[in-house]
Parts: C-alpha cells; sequence; structure tokens
C-alpha cells in the first residue's frame, strides 16, 4: 500500500499541511528543527495509533489548539480509502474511514501499514524490556489488526488485577496494626481474592494467545534479521533472538491450550508472592526478548554501530515479513543515512529502492543517497515545498 496525500491540521509544529505523495521513495530535506519528523511522525501514528517519540498524545497537538487532526488518502491495490483521526488529549480520540460516520480509533489499523526507523531505535538494543515489548506487539498487531483487542483486553484486566492485588497487600499492612478493625478488613480482602481466580483466567486467556503471537513472530523474523544483519554488517552476526518468559519455562511451539495452562499454573504460583508485593509478577507484560550478537548479549556488550545495525536488522526484518505476507508496507526511515558509514549506506539504499513506498528524512541532501533517486521535498518554518530537479 501507498499514502497518496497527507494532511496534518494543528499536528505538532503544523497549523494546517498538505502533501501529495507518489509511490516510490519521498526524501523530506530540510535544517534540523524544521518539522521533517512530525511529517513521518504522523504517517506512523496512522499505523500505531501512537508515536514512535512519546507515549502520551499530549506533545502531538500543536501547542495552543486543542486536537490535532491527522487525515491520509490510502491506496491499496485498486483500493482507494480515506482514513482520519482527531487526536484529543485527555479525551476520547476519534476516527473515520471515507468520511462515513465515526468508527473506534482500533478500527482504522491495517489500513495504513508501517514500518518505521529512527535513530529511538537503539533503545531496541539498549532500552528495557519494555522497549522490546513494544516492537513485538506493534509489529503484531500490524500483522493483525484484532490483535489490538487482545492486547487492550489484557492491559485492562491486568489493570484490575493489580488494583486488586494492591488493595490485598495494603490491607494486610494495615490489618496487623493496632486501632484497625481486622476482623472487617479481613473478610473484605478474602471476598477480593476469591475473585482474584476469575482474573486469573481472564488474564491466562488474553496472555496466552500474546504469547502464541509473540512467538510466531519471533520465528519468523530469526532468519530475516540474520540475513539483514549480514547485508548490513557482513560477518558480524549471527543474531540469536532469544524470548525470556517471566512464567518459567514455557513451550514455544505450544498452542493456545498449552499457553493458558502454563501461565493459569505460572500465575497459581506466584500468588503468595503476588499478594506480598501487590503486584503481578507473571505475564507477557514481564517477558523480554533477549538479542544476542554472536555468544553475548547485545544490550551491554554490542558497540554503538553494531546495537545501530542490530535495530535496523530488525526493522529491515519486519519490512521484509510484512512484504512477504501480502499487504506491504511504507517504509520510514527516519534521520537514518547520517548515522552510517557510506558502504552502509549504500547497501541499505540497495535494499530499501524497490519499496512500494519510501518516505526518508534528511537534514542535508547529500546524505540521501543516489539510489534513492525520487520525490523532494524542502521542509522549512512549517511549510512542505516540493523541489523540481
Ligand atoms: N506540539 C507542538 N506544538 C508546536 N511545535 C511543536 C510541537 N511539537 C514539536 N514542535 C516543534 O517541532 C519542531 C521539531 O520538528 P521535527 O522533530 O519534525 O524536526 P526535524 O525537522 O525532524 O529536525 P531534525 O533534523 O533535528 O530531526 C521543534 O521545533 C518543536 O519545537
Ligand atoms: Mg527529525
Amino acid at each position: 500500500m501507498h499514502v497518496s496525500h497527507l494532511s496534518l491540521a494543528d499536528f505538532r509544529s503544523y497549523a494546517r499541511v498538505e502533501v501529495p505523495l507518489d509511490p516510490g521513495v519521498t526524501a523530506f530535506v530540510g535544517p534540523n528543527g524544521q518539522g521533517k519528523t512530525n511529517l513521518v511522525e504522523a504517517v506512523g501514528y496512522l499505523a500505531t495509533l501512537g508515536s514512535h517519540r512519546v507515549s502520551s498524545d499530549a506533545p502531538l497537538v500543536r501547542m495552543g489548539a486543542d486536537r490535532a487532526i491527522v487525515r491520509a488518502a490510502v491506496v491499496q491495490g485498486e483500493r482507494q480509502q480515506l482514513v482520519e483521526l482527531e487526536l484529543n488529549p485527555g479525551k476520547a480520540n476519534r476516527a473515520r474511514i471515507n468520511r462515513s460516520s465515526q468508527v473506534r480509533p482500533r478500527d482504522v489499523l491495517g489500513i495504513v501499514r508501517t514500518v518505521l526507523f529512527a535513530p529511538e531505535d537503539l533503545a531496541l538494543v539498549k532500552g528495557d524490556p519494555g522497549e522490546r515489548r513494544r516492537f513485538l506487539d506493534e509489529l503484531i498487531t500490524t500483522r493483525s489488526p484484532r490483535m489490538a483487542g487482545v492486547r487492550s483486553d489484557y492491559d485492562r484486566v491486568l489493570k484490575q488485577r493489580n488494583t486488586l492485588l494492591k488493595t490485598a497487600a495494603l490491607a494486610r499492612r494495615h490489618g496487623g496494626r493496632r486501632g484497625a478493625p481486622p476482623a472487617r478488613a479481613d473478610s473484605s480482602v478474602g471476598a477480593d481474592l476469591s475473585t482474584l481466580d476469575v482474573w486469573d483466567q481472564h488474564l491466562a486467556r488474553a496472555g496466552a494467545e500474546l504469547l502464541a503471537q509473540r512467538f510466531d513472530l519471533i520465528a519468523a523474523l530469526r532468519p530475516l534479521a540474520d540475513k539483514a544483519y549480514e547485508q548490513l554488517a557482513p560477518g558480524g552476526g549471527p543474531l540469536g533472538l532469544e524470548y525470556r518468559g517471566s512464567a518459567g519455562e514455557v513451550p514455544a511451539a505450544g498452542n493456545r491450550e498449552e499457553l493458558y495452562g502454563v501461565l493459569l499454573a505460572a500465575l497459581g504460583e506466584a500468588r503468595r508472592n503476588e499478594i506480598e508485593r501487590g503486584v503481578t509478577l507473571v505475564g507477557p507484560h514481564r517477558d523480554d526478548l533477549l538479542l544476542k550478537l554472536g555468544q553475548l548479549p547485545a544490550k551491554g556488550y554490542a558497540s554503538h554501530g553494531e546495537s545501530w545495525s542490530y535495530a535496523l536488522a530488525l526493522r529491515l526484518a519486519s519490512y521484509e515479513l510484512l512484504r512477504a505476507e501480502g499487504n506491504e508496507p511504507v517504509l520510514i526511515l527516519d534521520d537514518v543515512f547520517a548515522e552510517l558509514d557510506t558502504r552502509r549506506r549504500e547497501r541499505l539504499a540497495e535494499l530499501v529502492a524497490p519499496g512500494e513506498q519510501v518516505l526518508v528524512t534528511a537534514a542535508v541532501d547529500d546524505d540521501v543517497p543516489g539510489v534513492l533517486a525520487g520525490a523532494r521535498y524542502a521542509v522549512s518554518g512549517g511549510t512542505v515545498e516540493r523541489v523540481e530537479r
């Protein structure tokens, strides 16, 4: 698929901007801080309902405005669709498809598909487990948009379960104190805790679905990531992608029922500890993806350049995977070329040049490799103007 038109209102630094886009390569070039990343961030938002730079929507709304609108015309084969998101920080966001009446924002997932690589991705390798979980889960949702529902079910159940555990933990601590009414506190905690069984089942059900999808994804990514790394940094690998679960030994090839059973049993075992700590200690939200380079973990061992190539290899693998599965995503490379030496630059450019749509940002024109001939836009002072060459 590709985006044939992007339209923003009060998004980031843009009061209004209209950007017609062609398939193939488009480069946005301009000095620092002029709004290049803001443009591609908006495209990424349509695909994931989130920004690659911030975790909340508030910074995406132009200072002084109270809502932002991101709209895109999307072409997939013969089909044309118009998607629109209205960002209302602090309130529910709204969405429309083809100007018709409103749908849930989640319903637009799958129309715009992107793989976005940006300097922030270094955190995939060097950062906390949460970064890698987000990488996996966003890709899972791109592959299968219905997983957005499973993820939000999981998050909701987790939150409620944690609230219950926290209350129980507090009541335990205070229940033993002089002056507190121990009998009443104990009985209400007992009643609350009996509902934990039900929450365990809900958590294990959604968790098993998420785990199964993560295992399937990792298995599919392994050979592709290895290949991409070899292309970027010949002889530097191999890469190792190993899932580190919080629920002990989990059968990676297990079906949903098996995974459900394993999670439920692990929650049962952890319960005492969880009630003491007041938080859910087992489940996909506590898991990690161990990234190995050769025999060593990349985190803590890999050099800056190696970490950068590793993160890029993961994104290129994601891109290859989505392409192989049919609906080709838009590839977004934000400020990537300046970080690479000439050889790696050329290699990357050759790899991505045939893509259906590739959006590139760069501060200087010379950073965009010659192979990536295509449309150029000059981005400066809130305007985006096509450069005829
Ligand atoms: N909510 C907002 N309201 C107004 N301006 C904003 C908002 N969010 C970001 N900006 C402005 O947008 C500019 C950054 O834009 P962007 O990150 O797209 O720059 P860039 O062209 O990619 O720069 P670089 O080359 O440094 O990566 C900054 O000047 C910032 O102050
Ligand atoms: Mg930028």
